[in-house]
């Protein structure tokens, strides 16, 4: 049966009201709530009844990128340029037109439901709800290297250079902003690159960046501005009780000018205070507890941590689909090697550190899921190596072996050779989750008892699944498994004009 494709729709429900402001929705939420009585567990379903209220004005979109002369920064930016203004250019194979591909947002679709029949509805994801088009994000932000964006373009050597040449006029307009510069958090071998720092005591860099901040919005008449850290990934932070535990003393800290309080970190504090969206696209620990503290205090959002591009995007498929199979994974080893200035700087123990971390934990839930599989506490064997080679460039090598038990003592190993265009692929997800975080901005709900709307709790976890170690709130649960990350936007943005989730059963074409 074929499936047809649609722009735009149309919601036929007494349910869902449309006003020009505002789309009101009454949703009955479906669950199973379990127990255990005498030692029996108890499921029962439970329904609840919410008011969604989604803002449909779409505001002006100002995206501040930390490191915005990087790799991904000058992508994001160039492919945004190319789309913007319709550039197309020669490659060996032909004309080559600019695209979103690699946004969930601009080029993955949903299906709605299923005419008389039997075909699917689909519509892009981006019409499900009035979202930010990426063409009318207005770029800025700030890097310790003070090239301007045709010349990082140049260096990042990622576009083609046909594309490249039909830029530099665009992108020679845009020069990085100082940014805060601590060499001990990053790699020895980035400090040739830091011509372009700012001065002065923490609290005076981090007062310096709310300026930048307000300045951009004013200048460009922006309704709203989110700052995205894409600057080379920092070593963790040491949580130190008394310094970086709560606001209120890493607030002293910052007027201390204590050591531990990385750029990251300040960065952060400074979105927070200017009620700017914040997020994390690199794997260290910026959301120290005092930061977590101020966010909530302030109700401002924040997402982290690091972009969920190649690699950890298929372990996070894989693994879901050997455990949710009933193949029990023993052995994962993930090999990686890069020739970007991004490899370079993980190419530092204490960098390389951070991004093992965020890259260890991603197969958790699913093995948590079957206890059939795993014994309390039994884990597969899981390695990360990452080695900088920097012949390959922007063109990363992954490499994973997944070796599994299998029925009657049997093994099954799966190899993957994986050629991750790293900031290509990193662009498009950058571009979701300014969008997508701009989105969870302007919805709220409610109980259909309680009167106050509320928004989402300020850890806006529905961003996991273009993140690599999803940042959640405190006792939720961490969900890695990415169709169950993409599930929840569909349902929720859906949930927003009344419709019901995607449930599969496909009872109208079964009976
Ligand atoms: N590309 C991917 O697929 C991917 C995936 C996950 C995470 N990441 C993370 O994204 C980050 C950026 O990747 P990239 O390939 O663009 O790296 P890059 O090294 O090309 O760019 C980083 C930029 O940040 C700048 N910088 C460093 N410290 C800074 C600071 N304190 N303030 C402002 N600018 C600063 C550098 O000068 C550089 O221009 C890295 O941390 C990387 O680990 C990338």
């Amino acid at each position: 049966m074929s499936a047809q494709m649609y722009e735009n729709f149309k919601v036929n429900s007494s349910k869902v009201q449309y006003t020009d402001e505002e789309i009101i929705s009454n949703y009955t939420y479906s669950t199973s709530k379990t127990s255990v009585v005498n030692g029996e567990l108890i499921v029962e379903p439970v329904n609840t009844n919410y008011v969604f209220k989604t803002d449909r004005k779409v505001p002006k979109l100002g995206c501040m990128i930390v490191g915005l002369g990087g790799n991904n920064g000058t992508t994001v930016v160039a492919g945004v340029i190319a789309n913007r203004e319709g550039l197309c250019w020669k490659t060996k194979t032909g004309l080559q037109k600019p695209n979103y591909y690699g946004s969930v947002v601009m080029a993955s679709t949903i299906k709605l439901g299923s005419d008389a029949e039997g075909r699917d509805s689909y519509v892009p994801l981006k019409s499900l709800l009035p979202m930010v088009h990426p063409n009318d994000i207005v770029f800025g932000g700030w890097d310790i290297n003070n090239a301007d964006l045709a010349e990082a373009m140049e260096r990042a050597q990622v576009l083609e250079h046909d594309l490249q040449r039909q830029l530099v006029p665009h992108m020679k307009e845009i020069r990085p902003l100082p940014s805060i510069y601590f060499p001990d958090f990053i790699a020895a071998n980035q400090k040739d690159r830091a011509n372009n720092v700012l001065t002065g005591t923490k609290k005076e860099q981090m007062e310096q960046i709310r300026r930048d901040i307000r300045e951009f919005k004013e200048s460009n008449k922006l309704d709203k501005v989110i700052v995205l850290w894409s600057a080379n990934t920092e070593r963790f932070s040491s949580i130190l009780p008394g310094a970086n535990d709560t606001w209120e003393n890493l607030q002293q800290s910052i007027e201390r000018g204590d050591d531990e309080i990385s750029p990251s970190t300040l960065f952060a504090v400074a979105c927070i205070l200017e009620n700017t969206i914040y997020i994390n696209g690199s794997p260290q620990n910026t959301f120290v507890p005092g930061v977590l503290d101020l966010a909530i205090q302030k109700n401002v959002p924040i997402a982290g941590d690091d972009f969920k591009t190649g690699q950890t995007k298929i372990k996070s498929v894989l693994t879901d689909f050997l455990v949710s199979a009933g193949i029990k994974p023993t052995s994962i080893v993930s090999y990686n090697h890069l020739g970007n200035n991004d490899g370079k700087n993980l190419s530092a123990p204490q960098q390389f550190r951070s991004k093992e971390i965020t890259k260890s934990n991603v197969v958790d839930d699913m093995i948590a899921s079957n206890s059939i599989l795993y014994k309390e506490g039994e884990h597969p064997d899981h390695v990360i190596v990452i080695k900088y080679v920097p012949y390959v460039g922007d063109s990363k090598r992954a490499m994973d072996e997944y070796t599994s038990q299998i029925f009657m003592g049997g093994h099954n190993t799966i190899v993957i050779h994986n050629t991750c265009e790293d900031s290509l692929l990193a662009a498009p997800i950058i571009l979701d989750l300014v969008i997508l975080a701009e989105m969870c901005d302007r919805i709220s709900l409610r109980l259909d008892t309680a009167n106050e709307f509320i928004t989402f709790h300020p850890v806006f976890s529905l961003l996991s699944y273009l993140l690599k170690a999803p940042l959640v709130p405190e006792k939720a649960n961490v969900v890695n498994a990415l169709f169950k990350q993409r599930a929840a936007i569909e349902n929720i943005f859906k949930a927003c004009v009344g419709l019901p989730p995607d449930n599969n059963m496909l009872l109208e074409q079964r009976i």
